[in-house]
Parts: C-alpha cells; sequence; structure tokens
C-alpha cells in the first residue's frame, strides 16, 4: 500500500517554505505568459507545419492544429486548476502527489522528464540545423563532421552548456534573455503572416480538404498504435488527414504546462498561473492559425517544401531577404524554447529530490544564486549529451508521447482532487467536472494511440527505467514514507 501513500498539500507547502530550498519569488503574470510563449513557439511552427500540410492535411491543417489546441485547451484547464490550488515547484509530478499517490507522481515526474530533456534536446538540433541554414545564406559552412547531423552537433552541444551557466545564475536574469528573444520571435511570426498575405492566391485554398487517399504503405513499427491494433488501411488526406495532422502539430503546442514549474518563484501563483497557462496557450493558437493559413495559401500544399517551409516559401516567392530574416528569427526563437524546457525539467527533478524519490544532495540550493545549481548541473550535461550525440528525427514522438501521457494523468488527478478534497480553495476552477477532465484524458489519450508502435516500445523501456529507479531506490528512501514510519513507531 505504501505506493499509493499521498504527499499532503500543505506538507509540500511546508517543504517548499524551508529556508534551504526555497527559491526566489520574482516572476509577474506577464513574465509567466513571456516564459510560455517563449517555450511554446519552436520547432513545431517553423518546421512541422510544411510537412504536415504536404503530408497528410493540405490547407485544412489549419483544422488540425485548432483540434490540437481544443485538446490542449481541455489540459490547460486542469493545470490550472491543480497550478492555483497547489502552487509548487513540481508541476504536474505535486499535484500527482497530493492526489493519486506516489507511485502515479513518480510516473508523472518521469513522464516530464522524458518531455523536457528529450524536449530540450530536439529542440537543440533544430536550433542547429537553423543556424546551419542561417550561416549557409551568409556563405559560411561549418565541417560536416561537427554540424547538424554530423558525428557530434557541435553547435547544439555549445548552446546547451551556454544556456545551462544562465539557469544556474538565476532565473530572473535567464527571464531578460527570454523577453528579448520571445519579443524577436513574435516579430518573426508576425512578419510571416504580414507579408505573408500579399502573396496568397486562393486557388491554393482548393481543395481545402484534399480527398482522402491511401498513404504510403507505413508497416512494422513505424504505423500508429491504433492501427497496429485494428489493422487500418493507412490513409492520407481527407477528414482523417485532419486528425493525423492534429497528432502531429501537438508538438508545436508542447510547452504551457512547463510554466507550471514555475510555481514557487511566482509572486502570486494562483491568480498568475492560470493567466500564464491559458494566455500563453491562447496567443499561440491564435498566432499558428494564421501562419498555417498564410502558409497553404502561399504555396499549394502538395508542392510547400517538408524542411524549414515558412523560410522556403517566401524563396519560392523570390524573396530570399525575407527567408534569410526569417531564419534568423527562428534561430533567437528556438533558443527559448531550449532554455525554457531546461528550466522545466531542473524545477521537477527539484521537487522530486526534496522529496527524497532521488538523492536530496541535488536539490540544494545555490546560496548566492538561489537556484537549484547541481541539479542544473547535471540537466545541461545530459541534454547537451543527448542533443550532441543522437541521430535527429529519433526522439521527435517521444516528447510528444511523454507529455501526453502526463496529461491524462493530470486530468484524472483532477477529478480524484475533486472527490479528495473538495474544500481546497482553487482559484481556477475547471467547469463541469467530471465530463470536461475526463473528455481531456480521452482526446489525449486518443492522440497517444495515433502515435507509432515504436515509440509506443521505447516509452515502455523509459517507464521500465523509472520502476527500477523507483523500487530500487525512491520507495525507501520517500521523506513521506519515512515520516510516516516514524510516526507508527511512535504510536
Ligand atoms: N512547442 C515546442 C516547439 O514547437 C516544443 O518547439
Amino acid at each position: 500500500m505504501s505506493m499509493l501513500r499521498t504527499k499532503s498539500i500543505e506538507q509540500s507547502l511546508a517543504d517548499a517554505d524551508e529556508p534551504e530550498y526555497q527559491l526566489k519569488k520574482t516572476l509577474s503574470a506577464f513574465d509567466l505568459v513571456v516564459f510560455g510563449v517563449g517555450v511554446v513557439i519552436g520547432a513545431g511552427i517553423f518546421t512541422l507545419t510544411g510537412r504536415a500540410a504536404h503530408d497528410v492535411a493540405g490547407p485544412s491543417i489549419v483544422l488540425s492544429f485548432v483540434i490540437a489546441a481544443v485538446c490542449c485547451a481541455l489540459a490547460a484547464m486542469c493545470y490550472a486548476e491543480f497550478a492555483s490550488s497547489i502552487p509548487i515547484s513540481g508541476s504536474a509530478y505535486t499535484f500527482s502527489y497530493a492526489s493519486m499517490g506516489e507511485l502515479v507522481a513518480w510516473i508523472v515526474g518521469w513522464d516530464l522528464l522524458l518531455e523536457m530533456f528529450l524536449g530540450a534536446s530536439v529542440v537543440a538540433q533544430g536550433w542547429s540545423s537553423y543556424l546551419g541554414t542561417f550561416l549557409g545564406q551568409l556563405g559560411i559552412t561549418l565541417p560536416a563532421a561537427i554540424s547538424h547531423g554530423g558525428t557530434v552537433d557541435l553547435p547544439a552541444v555549445l548552446l546547451v552548456l551556454v544556456l545551462g551557466v544562465l539557469v544556474v545564475l538565476g532565473i530572473k536574469e535567464s527571464m531578460r534573455v527570454n523577453i528579448a528573444l520571445v519579443g524577436l520571435k513574435l516579430f518573426i511570426v508576425l512578419f510571416v503572416i504580414v507579408a505573408g498575405i500579399g502573396f496568397i492566391s486562393s486557388a491554393n485554398y482548393d481543395p481545402f480538404i484534399p480527398p482522402a487517399s491511401v498513404a504510403e504503405a507505413k508497416n512494422g513499427l513505424t504505423q500508429p498504435l491504433l492501427q497496429a491494433v485494428l489493422g487500418i488501411e493507412p490513409s492520407a488526406f481527407g477528414v482523417g488527414g485532419i486528425f493525423a495532422g492534429a497528432a502531429l502539430v501537438f508538438f508545436a503546442y508542447i510547452g504551457f504546462d512547463v510554466v507550471a514549474t514555475t510555481a514557487e518563484e511566482t509572486r502570486n501563483p494562483r491568480r498568475d498561473l492560470p493567466i500564464g497557462i491559458l494566455g500563453s496557450l491562447a496567443i499561440c493558437t491564435v498566432l499558428y492559425c494564421a501562419v498555417a493559413l498564410v502558409v497553404t495559401g502561399m504555396v499549394s500544399y502538395d508542392e510547400l517544401p517538408k524542411d524549414a517551409a515558412l523560410a522556403r516559401a517566401f524563396e519560392i516567392h523570390g524573396q530570399g531577404w525575407m527567408a534569410t530574416i526569417i531564419a534568423a528569427g527562428a534561430v533567437a526563437g528556438l533558443t527559448t524554447v531550449v532554455l525554457t524546457l531546461m528550466i522545466g525539467a531542473s524545477r521537477v527533478m527539484f521537487a522530486m529530490s526534496r522529496d527524497h524519490l532521488l538523492p536530496p544532495v541535488l536539490a540544494k540550493v545555490h546560496p548566492t544564486f538561489r537556484t537549484p545549481w547541481v541539479i542544473t548541473v547535471i540537466v545541461t550535461v545530459v541534454t547537451a549529451l543527448i542533443a550532441g550525440l543522437t541521430p535527429v528525427g529519433v526522439l521527435e514522438e517521444m516528447v510528444n508521447i511523454g507529455t501526453l501521457s502526463a496529461f491524462v494523468l493530470v486530468s484524472v488527478g483532477v477529478i480524484v482532487l475533486r472527490r479528495t478534497r473538495p474544500e481546497l480553495p482553487r482559484a481556477f476552477r475547471v467547469p463541469w467536472v467530471p465530463v470536461l477532465p475526463a473528455a481531456a484524458a480521452v482526446v489525449c489519450f486518443y492522440l497517444m494511440l495515433n502515435l507509432p508502435v515504436e515509440t509506443w516500445l521505447r516509452f515502455l523501456v523509459w517507464l521500465a527505467i523509472g520502476f527500477a529507479i523507483y523500487f530500487g531506490y525512491s520507495r525507501s528512501h520517500s521523506r513521506v514514507g519515512l515520516a510516516a514510519q516514524g510516526q507508527e513507531r511512535k504510536r
């Protein structure tokens, strides 16, 4: 039964107040929205839009963005409710500890680490690829072995190391860099929308939903789990293509949940966290739909380049300089995504080691900078290694499955906590509980089923490692567990 033990919300709040674990409270609602937009707008919109329109949805990719946004909005409301009632650094992990017990909390924390470690690595690789494109336009070429796609992705490694130093120096300082880069990124996205409108030809929207056609046969490990289980014939476009596109572009929305990890550094978390989570999601949804409409209007979907579609659409219209500006903006924009995911990963590990599910020495806060520096160093080194050494295009879907599984558990957690702690003050409440959180869980799980079999297998390996650590170390060292044993002995 020890795996079901919960950590009371009051205990979580008290632990966060212990001086040696205390973080500096400096962030405002505005900072959180910037933080959210900074982590959400990234490799997804800059690269996936073209691929998804070209391969599966055509101009109706804008509807895929709407569907993915609805899925995220359902999950975001659940995140907003718990973040406003349990404003603690560990995000969904702390929340699950209070609602569904230690084992589920461990799994959620482990999933979040998957999301953020791999997300940071993948986007660092994407950054390196855009850097290569940008330098190429300036006539500079890096040696193949140490550039994107080479033996070691050196630019990606260097980026992660520099950002790691920033995170150790302090979140407010990192935030300043973030604000400048997010501003630049928003400018580029708006530039694409405004400059692109003039190149739209209505003929490119016809047909808006291309007729369904048999897709290139995908089989074995690369086919979606759902398809493998049901034995459905693979198809692209049509109404099914809109949903397939939604599963793909989900990646572009990942990150609004990371806002919840800054809870302990927020001045007024109960009010500001919901604003940060829902506000950044709303801004990104509007921008994404506009970009998708403009880009598919500029170039016919079957001629849309699969990579770097935003820049290349302008190249196709003979606007090389605009393409250069967009490539440069992507380099700046992806930087903030990597930074924020690294901060998120370090905050989740911080919460887990403060609970002694990971060794507590990791959670020590630096005396001058007041940041969890040991953990940040670990996050930096691991992210740099993954970004530098893993082949391109292998890990993206792992990020999706890690995030979606955490969303499912959080949605269930909202229903559980309404039952077990109905009296808890909640600054933000999800409407229509339990229907809405249940819908969130079902929709997220449906998207998970649309991920390839090989992604599921890798995910199961990741979970197996997590279980080994939990049963080998965490269960016997858990602070909550040891406290409970102490009380029993006293009796
Ligand atoms: N949403 C983030 C991106 O698009 C992860 O890069």
